[in-house]
């Protein structure tokens, strides 16, 4: 991002807040170059060349939506004090050989939301003080090797937003400096080994909405500064057990909307400062037993999207400081008190989009904090009876789009319901699906004694979930009524 003025600048007696690179579309009209601090010069729209001389003093020139579509070699020769130079939004389709020659102050480039597709390997030569490269939202095809040798120096590669689908092996073998790697939103569908293998001091890769369907086993062996690692949006497969051989400075790990069939056993063992571990959008039909180490700065887990039939028991049970679990659409059939180990902390658990057809009583008995209960699409009959009573702050709860049998069975729920209206958030109202004569009724708009079970002693009750509990005057009350239901409630 670039920031052309902190406080304003000052023109006959008014003050100027000068926001230009921060808007897309940016018209020259609205700020016009004397907006900038001392140091700058800023170009706009008017602008069709680069200007021989520039203002006394300044060591920062940009040219936002100026009509520059070749910068040419030596274009900046006459201004060897420059520490910044930008092209943002101009129609730019050529970097002569030459381009920032003679530039030796030069720390930071940006060239981005221009028409360019491709660099010349010389075009960055001897730039040995450039910290900052800014490449972006541009549509540059490919990276060659030497593009960026002897930029010691730099701390910042962004190459995103282009349409690279090949770099060279080595092309970043120079940048013994480089701290954030962006290459997120390119059209890369393979990364070699050794392409990192030189960053000892990268802290953020980025490669995200990329077309990659694996992941070397061996790529971040060398990178044992990495604080996040950005794959998600990817086609990936398959993860290696040893694809992270450095834990201790990881706080971001992101693999959301790939292809994830399963995870290694123990893959996320040992990861103090992780903070931020995304897996929802994936194909994961199961978990390892162990999968988690204790993470004291996660606070927040989705396995959403997944392909998720059960859960092993603990499995979350290190992740003391979770406070938000989604495992929404899964096809899990049924989830229990052990599911939830541990989750002393948890105050979101969202089940929604499963296939729960029954709860036993004590399955969220462990959940002490929770304060937000989806359990909305599954298909669930009814709720055994106490099921919400060890929530003491839960405040709300969603039971939309389940397939609600509204007999003698669901007297339980629907008493708390009754008794509890101010925690129901349901989106929709609870509808009863069965038996046929209270389809499609809402639950709320029930009396209790409309809640009764089929008593023909030739049919016996169906047994709609083992722990469901039973009235205990149920069974007892038998009618000969031609309807062959009774009243549940004497
Ligand atoms: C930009 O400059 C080219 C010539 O270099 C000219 O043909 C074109 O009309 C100009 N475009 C605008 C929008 O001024
Ligand atoms: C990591 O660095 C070492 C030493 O420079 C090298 O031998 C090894 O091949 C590198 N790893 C990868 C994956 O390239
Ligand atoms: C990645 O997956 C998407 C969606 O399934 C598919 O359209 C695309 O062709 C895949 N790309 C590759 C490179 O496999
Ligand atoms: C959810 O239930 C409402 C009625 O309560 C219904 O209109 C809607 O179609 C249902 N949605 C789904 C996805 O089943």
């Amino acid at each position: 991002m670039v920031l052309l003025s902190g406080g304003g600048g000052h023109m006959r007696g008014q003050t100027f807040i000068c926001l230009l690179p921060l808007l897309i579309g940016y018209s020259s009209q609205s700020c016009q170059k004397d907006c900038s601090k001392e140091n700058q010069d800023v170009y706009g729209m008017d602008v069709t060349q680069i200007p021989v001389s520039l203002k006394a003093g300044v060591t920062e020139v940009f040219f936002v939506d100026s009509n520059i579509t070749v910068i040419p070699k030596g274009a900046f020769a006459t201004n060897p004090k420059l520490e910044k130079v930008a092209f943002i939004n101009t129609p730019t389709v050529s970097v002569e050989n030459g381009a920032f020659e003679g530039l030796v102050n030069l720390k930071h480039i940006e060239i981005s939301n221009t028409p360019l597709t491709s660099l010349s390997v010389d075009v960055f030569q001897d730039l040995h003080n450039l910290e900052e490269l800014l490449l972006k939202h541009n549509k540059i095809r490919s990276l060659e090797k030497g593009l960026f040798d002897g930029l010691k120096k730099l701390r910042e590669l962004q190459l995103h937003i282009n349409k690279i689908d090949t770099i060279e092996e080595g092309t970043f073998d120079d940048l013994e400096n480089l701290r954030t790697l962006h290459l997120a939103k390119n059209d890369l569908s393979s990364v070699s080994s050794a392409l990192f293998s030189k960053l000892h001091k990268l802290e953020v890769l980025r490669l995200y909405e990329n077309q990659l369907t694996a992941i070397p086993d061996d790529i971040l062996e060398n990178l044992s500064n990495l604080k996040e690692i950005a794959l998600q949006s990817n086609n990936i497969t398959s993860i290696s057990a040893i694809l992270f051989p450095h834990k201790d400075k990881l706080n971001k790990i992101l693999l959301d909307n790939n292809m994830l069939t399963e995870l290694p056993p123990g893959i996320f063992v040992g990861f103090p400062l992780l903070k931020a571990l995304t897996l929802n959008g994936n194909k994961l039909a199961s978990l390892p037993p162990v999968l988690f180490g204790e993470m004291p700065k996660l606070t927040e887990l989705s396995l959403s999207r997944n392909s998720l039939t059960s859960l092993p028991q603990g499995v979350f049970s290190p992740l003391k400081k979770l406070k938000k679990l989604d495992l929404s659409n899964n096809q899990l059939l049924t989830v229990s008190e052990e599911s939830f180990e541990g989750l002393e902390k948890l105050t979101e658990l969202n089940l929604q989009y499963n296939l729960i057809k029954s709860l036993k009583a004590n399955t969220f008995e462990k959940l002490t904090s929770l304060t937000t209960l989806r359990l909305a699409h599954n298909i669930l009959g009814t709720l055994p009876e106490d099921v919400f009573d060890p929530l003491t702050k839960l405040s709300k709860v969603y039971l939309n789009n389940n397939t609600w049998h509204c007999d003698c069975r669901m007297v339980p729920l629907f008493n708390w319901m009754k008794a509890n209206p101010g925690k129901i958030k349901s989106m929709t109202p609870e509808i009863c699906n069965q038996p046929e004569d209270l389809k499609g009724q809402e639950i709320m708009s029930l009396k209790e004694d409309q809640l009764i079970c089929p008593v023909s002693p030739l049919t016996t009750i169906p047994s709609l979930t083992t722990t469901t509990t039973l009235q205990h005057n149920t069974v007892t009350q038998y009618s000969n009524t031609a309807t062959q239901y009774s009243n549940t409630v004497t």
